[in-house]
């Protein structure tokens, strides 16, 4: 779920405000943009980072349907913040909101595609971004059809090392149904503290979701050999 909290709710209820968000354009590409405003865009892109069998790199257009298969599968958002996507209009719309945060520098998502085909198999974000006090938390969700390989470890690993090392955080933070196992597991492997629980903090249609907050200092992330 909640991996990516506070935003993700933004989002959700972006959903509802057409006005504010489902109305915006489509980002409109680098290549049309005056040169001043394709350098300040340039700025605001992500950079591409490359793992043994993955690339995470910016989310296109290009990328609509996988985005909608991601997070319109139940299985993948069964302890998500929000319900599964029902339409391809709102994959439309999250990427308009994640080009808006890559933009305004409120949270950065990451496509997580294979290295060999490009494929988009899942996203993974920071957000919630304190730089006064260096920290940030991490959400993440891969399509169930690859699930159990690694990838989500190997993903991971990867945005957590540009998070402490090109970045300068020094602590990240998960906000993870108790009941969602595999999330569980996987920050624990990646060595996550469980730090707590807040109760009831969700209201997922008809089902109320409690919190385990997980936390990861700089001083504590591994790399292994
Ligand atoms: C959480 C998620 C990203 C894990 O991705 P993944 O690629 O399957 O995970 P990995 O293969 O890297 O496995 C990491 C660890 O978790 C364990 N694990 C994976 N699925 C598990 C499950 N269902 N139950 C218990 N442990 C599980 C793995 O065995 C591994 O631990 P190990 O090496 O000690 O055996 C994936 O399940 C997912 O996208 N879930 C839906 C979205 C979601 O809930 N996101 C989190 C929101 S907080």
């Amino acid at each position: 779920m909640a991996g990516e909290s506070e935003s993700i709710a933004a989002e959700a209820a972006s959903y509802d405000a057409p006005s504010r968000l489902g109305a915006s354009p489509l980002p409109i590409p680098v290549s049309r943009l005056s040169p001043d405003t394709a350098r300040m865009k340039s700025r605001k892109s992500l950079p591409t980072l490359e793992s043994s069998r993955l690339r995470l790199r910016q989310i296109q257009v290009a990328d609509v349907e996988d985005l909608f298969a991601i997070f319109s599968d139940p299985k993948t958002m069964r302890y998500w913040s929000h319900a599964p996507f029902v339409g391809i209009a709102e994959a439309e719309a999250y990427l308009r909101n994640i080009d808006a945060g890559r933009i305004n520098g409120t949270h950065l998502q990451w496509g997580i595609a294979l290295g060999e085909s490009d494929k988009l198999i899942g996203t993974t974000t920071l957000f919630a971004l304190n730089p006064r006090h260096h920290r940030a938390e991490i959400g993440y969700a891969l399509a169930s059809a690859h699930w159990a390989r690694g990838f989500g470890h190997e993903a991971l690993m990867t945005v957590l090392s540009h998070a402490f090392n090109a970045r300068g955080f020094l602590r990240i933070e998960a906000d993870v149904d108790p009941r969602n196992a595999a999330s569980c597991r996987l920050l624990e492997k990646l060595g996550f503290r469980l730090e707590g629980r807040l109760r009831e903090r969700w209201h997922v249609e008809d089902e109320i979701q409690d919190s385990a907050i997980y936390g990861l200092l700089a001083r504590e992330f591994v790399i292994p050999a």
